[in-house]
């Protein structure tokens, strides 16, 4: 995810700003940047990847005196990870940086085009100081007059600054649904994106809010809102790095599971349109002679495969078939060239998924990956790559890259079924509508997380778990239960709802605490009839629905939606922390679970 930097005095800007940037590093990324202005002269270095090659790129140069500085650790969304598209993003004479999404940047690219602006970059951000540069030089507004009419047009979310050769002794900021914060320390004054950049450096901090605007001087800084200009108390700054990386939440699990609305936010931009989904990295022919679809992946990625092969034979109507990567190695399986071969991976490293791929492709078979890390080993080895765009996942057990995978892998269903014809346009748009609110099901709401604070304390013994659904929420079931027994160390399955009674009903007694995924949209009434068999034999159900179930020894109720992965959705965070709230109860590492690794790159 982005970061930004900025500082304002008469240090050494090129080491605050990569110091800085530094500490964003745990954010994720893949290009960088710095732009720098003293007086008239000015100066830009951008590099693709880690910041050891933007370091290597400014080995001989250092700011002298006074000036304005900003910095960028950028994550792609709007085109690929390249110099052109790093951030800061040069107008004429000006320098921007920004986080966020501007939504109309079209509309505002088109305008800026035909007054005959020429862009560089594949990027929303570049409009930002092309629109001030028309309305400051062009247009003979005051730089701040300009950086405001400039806000004033942006529509969507963003953190931004602005350098200048207009103003070279300011920095203009706005805020809106992005972090961004202020830094003081005497006349010094610095931005970021986040406490860690600056923690160490300033000594007062502001945090913007949003629709928050001005500019930072010397020893100065005018803040605006809508309604003109306003005062502000500074605070002092938090000393711990850590602690600030996490956000304020406990874990860096939790603050993954908070973030999931959010980043979902990207994982559909560009791709979810008004009535159509569309991938501009994976072209239609890569369907052309395919019947069938075999997913390999491990762990939660498996089950997000599992999720999608319901979607892919229902929605696209192709066959698919999903195979645990470290069996499949060995298998001897049989491959024909009209498979395509999907792969699922949030690190992109994983050893067994890797050589499964490896297998798949010495065949012939065409390959696809769905991948959180642009640039791992598996995007590099596939024909080509979907990025979940989740953003770095610090917690071993994962989470939003789970819920950005499912998410993936239902686009991409549907862009089957349109390349297949196999959706009409009511059903496609009904789907789309869904996904419009897949941000607002995965919202947690303090109601939520309290009841499963309260609730965790009641299952912190007992002989086991069973997570039980049906359908798509099977998988789901098996996602619930691996995140149990990751992080509570407490035996938990993930269980088909129908197939309980062809066996695992015989450990059902008071101490088998059954977790019931409940959808009301998609088969209620024979998981009801399953948790019914279940409760008869006294075992301890908690069940998950929006629907009131009598029988429920404890009830998380959720919303009553309009589509099966809005519920989905919904009950996968109701069991995210679910787990989270026991593992904190039984005093575990939640973020480093004993006996496991982020990324498992042996076999
Ligand atoms: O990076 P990958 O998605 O390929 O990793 C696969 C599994 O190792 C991973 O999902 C693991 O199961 C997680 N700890 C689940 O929380």
């Amino acid at each position: 995810m982005c970061g930004i930097v900025g500082y304002l005095g008469k240090n050494e800007k090129k080491e605050i700003l990569l110091d800085g940037l530094q500490e964003l590093e745990y954010r994720g990324y893949d290009s960088a940047g710095i732009a720098v202005i003293e007086g008239k002269q000015l100066y830009n270095f951008k590099a693709v990847g880690k910041l050891e090659n933007l370091k290597d790129k400014t080995k001989s140069y250092f700011s002298e005196g006074f000036g304005v500085s900003i910095g960028h650790t950028r994550w792609a969304t709007h085109g690929k990870p390249t110099e052109l598209n790093a951030h800061p993003h040069l107008g004429a004479y000006s320098y921007v940086v920004h986080n966020g999404i501007i939504e109309n940047y079209q509309e505002l690219k088109k305008e800026l085009q035909s007054e005959g602006v020429n862009f560089l970059s594949q990027t929303d951000t570049e409009t930002i100081v092309h629109i001030f540069e028309k309305y400051n030089r062009r247009e003979n507004k005051t730089p701040f007059e300009a950086f405001k009419k400039t806000i004033e047009r942006l529509k969507g979310a963003f953190a931004t600054l602005l350098i200048t050769e207009s103003a070279p002794d300011a920095i203009f900021f706005a805020k809106n649904g992005s972090p961004m914060l202020i830094g003081f320390d005497g006349a010094d004054v610095y931005f970021a994106s986040s406490d860690t950049p600056i923690i160490g450096k300033a000594k007062e901090v502001y945090y913007l809010e949003d629709g928050e605007y001005g500019y930072a001087k010397t020893g100065e800084v005018k803040l605006f809102n809508k309604d003109g200009e306003r005062t502000f108390s500074t605070k002092p700054l938090n000393t711990d790095k850590t602690s600030a990386q996490k956000e304020g939440y406990r874990f860096f699990m939790e603050k993954e599971i908070y973030e999931q609305s959010k980043v979902m936010s990207d994982t559909m931009m560009g791709r979810v349109k008004d009535s159509s989904i569309t991938f501009d990295e994976v072209d239609a022919s890569l369907l052309d002679g395919i019947k069938e679809i075999k997913i390999c992946a491990c762990g939660t990625s498996y089950h997000s495969a599992l999720t999608a092969s319901y979607l892919f034979e229902r929605l696209a109507k192709i066959r698919c078939s999903v195979e645990i990567a470290s069996e499949f190695r060995y298998k001897e399986p049989l491959l024909s060239d009209d498979m395509l071969f999907v792969t699922i991976s949030q690190s992109g490293e994983t050893a067994d998924t890797l050589e499964a791929l490896k297998m798949a492709k010495r065949a012939g078979l065409k390959s696809l990956s769905v991948c959180n890390v642009d640039n791992s080993s598996i995007v590099r080895e596939s024909d080509t790559a979907i990025l979940t765009r989740a953003g770095i996942e610090k917690g071993v057990a994962s989470t939003k890259a789970f819920a950005t995978q499912t998410m993936v892998l239902w686009m991409l269903s549907l862009y089957f079924a349109q390349i297949k014809d196999t959706i009409d346009q009511k059903k496609l748009q009904d789907e789309i509508d869904a996904m419009r609110h897949v941000p607002k099901a995965l919202l947690v709401t303090d109601t939520l997380h309290n009841k499963l604070h309260r609730l965790s304390k009641r299952y912190l013994h007992g002989h086991g778990f069973f997570f039980i659904g049906r359908d798509i929420f099977y998988p789901l079931a098996l996602e619930g239960a691996l995140k149990l027994k990751e992080i509570s160390y407490l035996h938990a399955e993930g269980y088909p709802a129908g197939e309980m009674k062809h066996g695992p009903i015989a450990l059902a007694d008071s101490e088998l605490f059954t977790i019931a995924l409940m959808p009301k949209t998609l088969h209620y009434d024979k998981i009801k009839s399953n948790v019914e068999e279940l409760s008869a034999r006294d075992a301890t159900i908690c069940a998950i629905s929006p629907e009131p179930f009598e029988l429920a020894d404890d009830f998380i109720q959720t919303e009553y939606a309009t589509h099966p992965m809005l519920e989905f959705f919904e009950m996968m965070v109701a069991t995210q922390l679910l787990a989270l709230e026991i593992s904190v109860r039984l005093s575990n590492d939640v973020d480093m679970p004993r006996n496991l690794a982020k990324s498992v790159t042996v076999e």
